[in-house]
């Protein structure tokens, strides 16, 4: 499988798929329509198409540009919650509408290879921790609902026509190139703050715990899945991506002011409705089918992600 298309490659967590599989010697054709992603995180040896998901023909066009396409990763999306609840008709345009248009080109083109970037916010408030891939789905948010409602597209699909898909729950991805502007980059929100000599906002006690992946881990999970996939376990196509442990924010935000040798001094705001207390996910249903874990820890983690933006400013 040696030309992939991977929507979202300008973003945060798809320019790192895109490095990696271009690094295993792929040829990669991004679509994105550049909302949120970025020229500069584009890898150079790609070949960027400024094409919108929600748009078939543009699509198409893509396709019959570069024939011969067979995998997709599709990372595409409205990714953030509080838009989905301003505007749910355009998240779920996008986020729905817009996976069904990858799947409806894999099938015309008999692209056998999906994978999909789903995300914990399909549980939403959890039972039992760790969330294994068994739990029950109560999204909180459109987005949460849009991200599922995708899953289930990409399953279907896999099942009337034989694909071989992949649906990845995402926890709380960290790592250079993720947009301090977004809601759920807490962490490059802290270092923005830090290093503009701001007092980082903590949001309720700071005791609520999330589940934080280095993105070079979360690209190592999409890779193993694309290429892979005979070892695709047979009950169903869902994965958590996870490091299966959790860090409260207090203790993040401790930890990022020793890496940057800055005082600790938060400002605690008022908790955020509907804000998840503890969230971690179980990931020995990724580790055994495909022999991934993540490999890099929090703490290295972190430095990388401060030097990335020390050296960007
Ligand atoms: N970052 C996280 O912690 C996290 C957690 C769980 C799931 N996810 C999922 O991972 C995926 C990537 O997220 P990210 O954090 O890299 O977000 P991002 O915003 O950095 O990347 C999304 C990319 O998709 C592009 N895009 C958006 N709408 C588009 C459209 N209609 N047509 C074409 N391109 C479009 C954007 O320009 C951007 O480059 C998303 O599907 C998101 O839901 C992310």
């Amino acid at each position: 499988m040696d030309k992939i298309l991977v929507t979202g490659g300008a973003g945060f967590i798809g320019s790192h798929v895109v490095d990696l599989l271009v690094e295993q010697g792929k040829e990669v054709i991004v679509v994105d329509n550049m909302s949120t992603g970025s020229y500069e995180n584009i890898n150079k040896d790609v070949k960027l198409e400024e094409t919108d998901i929600t748009d078939n023909r543009g699509l198409n066009e893509v396709y019959n540009k570069h024939l011969g396409i067979a995998g997709v990763v599709h990372l595409a999306a409205q990714s953030k919650v509080g838009p989905s609840v301003d505007d749910p008709g355009n998240d779920a345009n996008i986020n729905i509408q817009g996976t069904i248009n990858l799947l409806e080109l894999c099938r015309k083109n008999n692209i056998k290879s999906f994978v999909y970037a789903s995300s914990a916010a399909v549980y939403g408030h959890a039972e039992q921790l760790p969330i294994t891939e068994r739990a029950e789905t109560n999204p909180l948010s459109p987005y949460g609902v849009s991200k599922l409602a995708g899953e289930e597209y990409v399953k279907a699909y896999g099942r009337l026509y034989g694909m071989d898909v992949f649906a990845l729950r995402f926890a709380n991805v960290f790592g250079p190139r993720q947009s301090p502007h977004t809601e759920a980059g807490v962490i490059s929100i802290f270092i923005e703050q830090l290093l503009q000599g701001k007092r980082p906002v903590i949001f309720g006690d700071g005791k609520q715990t999330r589940d934080f992946i280095y993105v070079k881990d979360i690209a190592e999970a999409v890779v193993s899945c694309l290429t892979n996939k005979d070892k695709q376990a047979s009950n169903n196509a869902v994965y958590n991506v996870s490091t299966c442990s959790e860090t409260s924010i207090d203790h993040l935000l401790s930890n990022l002011c020793e890496i940057m040798e800055i005082s600790n001094n938060p400002r605690f705001e008022e908790e955020r409705p509907g804000d998840i207390k503890y969230s971690y996910l179980d990931n020995s249903k990724l580790k055994t089918d495909f022999n991934w874990e993540p490999r890099t820890s929090f703490k290295k983690g972190l430095e990388q992600t401060v030097n990335y933006y020390i050296n960007k400013k």
